[in-house]
């Protein structure tokens, strides 16, 4: 039987990952976070003293990116050539430099093809996809589609919440930064046609989870 994919995009602090593994929980999915490989190989890039800023620089560090990450939303972890990146991948240094390297149009083919494998290849019974590009690009034709969003403030009050010890309006603004430079890469503030809009500005965590299990099992 297909994995069935669940689509889930959106902004930084919209409550997407901590959704989406929940909600994987809950359906005895598996959870695919798609902002891993683009930070993992942020990581890595970094590593080569690579300038994450110009593609050509970017593109020489990615020949020999061995990523791996589990699918597993009760025990999460990321890996570079076999070493464990789990934390090292929400550093700053590489939160800053992330962006740079997700604009580069060959960086997307590669990790998508690897998304789409690591999907096709779990032998699950559905798996929950999360991103920027999922919706459109990574998993179009999924039979659920969700855009989460939140009001820009609520996404800076969020983030700076779970970065205790960071100067809130530095968080805010590091989060705007990113925002504007991803969304000239892909369009993840709309929804694109058949995408059903979950906004979880005014909801709590348990609500936002089961706003998005409505939305599934009016499907699935
Ligand atoms: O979701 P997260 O904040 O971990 O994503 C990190 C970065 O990866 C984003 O800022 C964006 O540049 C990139 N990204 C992307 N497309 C995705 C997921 C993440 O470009 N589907």
């Amino acid at each position: 039987r297909d994995t069935t994919v669940v689509a889930i995009d959106g902004p930084a602090g919209s409550g997407k990952s901590s959704v989406s593994k929940q909600v994987a929980r809950r359906l005895g999915y598996g959870y695919l976070d798609t902002g891993a490989a683009y930070r993992a190989l942020a990581w890595h890039a970094l590593g080569h003293g690579a300038d994450t800023s110009d593609a050509s620089s970017v593109l020489d560090a990615t020949g020999d990116f061995d990523f791996a990450i589990s699918l597993d939303p009760d025990h999460y972890w990321v890996r570079v050539g076999g070493t464990d990146v789990t934390d090292a991948i929400r550093e700053p240094r590489v939160t800053d430099a992330v962006s740079g390297v997700a604009r580069v149009p060959a960086v997307r083919h590669t990790v998508n093809t690897l998304f789409r494998a690591l999907i096709t290849g779990s032998g699950l019974p559905g798996v929950v996809v999360e991103g920027r590009d999922i919706t459109t690009v990574v998993a179009p034709d999924a039979p659920v589609r969700i855009l989460l969003t939140a009001a820009p403030a609520v996404r800076a009050a969020r983030r700076s919440a779970e970065l205790t010890g960071h100067d809130s309006v530095t968080v805010a603004e590091a989060l705007h930064r990113r925002d504007a430079s991803d969304s000239t890469v892909v369009d993840f503030l709309s929804a694109a046609p058949g995408v059903v809009v979950v906004d979880s500005s005014d909801l709590d965590f348990e609500q936002t989870v089961g706003a998005v299990l409505d939305v599934i099992h009016t499907v699935v």
